[in-house]
């Protein structure tokens, strides 16, 4: 499939908000304004109707059978990876299906890092690192004795080069960041980072789970080694996402888990492992939500991730502006490039109460830490409130938004 250029004329908002079912409903008998999208994305209806075909027409396994539906079910199972991986530029055998970006960060601990640092190596994240970037190196330094270290971040919420590379020493192993903060928005310079820990011969992980739904994404551009993604964040299913490697790293990997479909043969004895990517697939792999995020991936192209990025930045921009305005709200973040999400408190509100009031107005918000505790205490805060809007947003729904979160103060606050 072709990508939209991002010079288009842009996406008719109102066909493709119509294709989004979940954004028909009301809440508390006000029209939904979904401003959750860092959590998950609601599913268009090509992808809804991509699963519903599995389920309905072909519900068989995959690699297994000789019947004709198991053969529909694993040319469609491996066409969607083929479609997924050129989305995000890479071959099709470079991608490796797994539930989403915390199991593919997993299986790298589990495997590259398990087989590739031994004790006093050091792994190096960012202080904007998700649980799950972070949580998988903890067990590792415990079961092998690497350690983990810490880039700390501007208070803007920037990510500085400079302090990624005075942050490596001879025992770094692996460089493991996110591309946005999950938490406060920074986009980091992850590119650069790539390319400093490639110069200095150290690996690295990139966390794009907040990075894919939102631009477009070249793994041959980035230059990463592994590329972890989540597929319900950018409008397919949950339960399906990806992890990318660069071919003779997944090559020379030891498998991560073991069963049917990852081994060539298997004796008592001992076995042998089937090809990559297949290696990394043990088990009855997710056929349906595999297919979903074919569907959503061809969604996002006809859209086109420039045209995405473009409408996000100018609904950023205006979510930020109308924050700013009001009395008593502080942004937490300030980072130069933003993506994806805006945090923030009210003084003398708890952002639990503001995310439950904002859903009495119909408001679908996330407040809390946002799995990232680390990074709320280096802002000095528990929780926060924060607006994810994605580009099917409009600007009267963050008008609406303004308008009842300025309800909310004069009632509440
Ligand atoms: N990681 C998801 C979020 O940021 C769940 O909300």
């Amino acid at each position: 499939m072709t990508e939209a250029p991002a010079n288009s004329p842009g996406p008719d908002l109102q066909t493709i908000r119509e294709s989004i079912p979940a954004l028909h409903r009301t809440i508390h008998d006000r029209p939904l304004i979904y401003l959750d999208n860092a959590a998950t994305t609601p599913r268009p209806q090509p992808v809804i109707d991509a699963i519903t075909k599995y389920e309905s027409q072909f519900p068989a396994n995959v690699h297994r059978g000789v019947h004709t539906m198991s053969g529909e079910a694993t040319a469609a199972y491996e066409d969607a990876r083929r479609r997924i991986a050129a989305f995000l530029g890479a071959n099709t055998a470079e991608l490796i299906f797994t539930r989403g970006t915390t199991e593919a960060i997993n299986l790298v601990a589990g495997s590259w890092a398990t087989a590739n640092l031994k004790a006093g190596d050091e792994i190096l994240v960012s202080a904007l690192e998700h649980h799950a970037n972070i949580v998988p190196w903890q067990l590792l330094c415990q079961r092998i004795g690497t350690t983990l270290k810490v880039v700390d971040v501007l208070d803007t919420g920037d990510l500085m080069l400079d302090a990624v590379a005075a942050a490596i020493t001879d025992r770094t192993g692996l460089i493991s960041m996110t591309a946005v903060s999950n938490a406060i928005g920074t986009v980091t310079p992850i590119a650069d980072i790539c390319e400093l820990a490639r110069s200095r011969g150290i690996a690295t992980l990139v966390d794009a789970a907040q990075l894919t739904p939102h631009m477009p994404v070249n793994m041959a551009e980035l230059n990463c080694d592994f590329l972890a993604f989540s597929g319900h964040k950018m409008f397919g299913p949950t339960g399906i996402g990806g992890l990318i490697g660069r071919p003779e790293l997944l090559e020379a990997m030891p498998p991560w888990q073991g069963g049917g479909d990852m081994i060539r043969t298997v004796t008592f004895e001992q076995s042998t492992w089937n090809s990559v990517p297949w290696k990394f697939e043990a088990g009855t792999p997710n056929v349906g939500g595999a297919i979903g995020l074919g569907a959503a991936v061809d969604w996002l192209q006809q859209i086109g991730m420039g045209t995405i990025a473009n409408r996000e930045q100018a609904l950023l921009s205006d979510a930020v502006a109308r924050l700013t305005s009001i009395d008593r709200v502080q942004l937490i973040g300030e980072p130069s490039k933003r993506a994806g999400v805006v945090s923030f408190l009210i003084d003398g509100m708890h952002p639990a109460d503001i995310g439950a009031m904002l859903d009495r107005h119909g408001v679908a918000i996330r407040a809390g830490h946002h799995c990232a505790e680390p990074t709320m205490a280096r802002f000095g805060v528990s929780a926060t409130a924060r607006l994810a809007p994605s580009f099917y947003n409009t600007e009267s729904e963050l008008e609406a938004t303004e308008t009842a979160l300025r309800r909310i103060i004069d009632v509440f606050g």
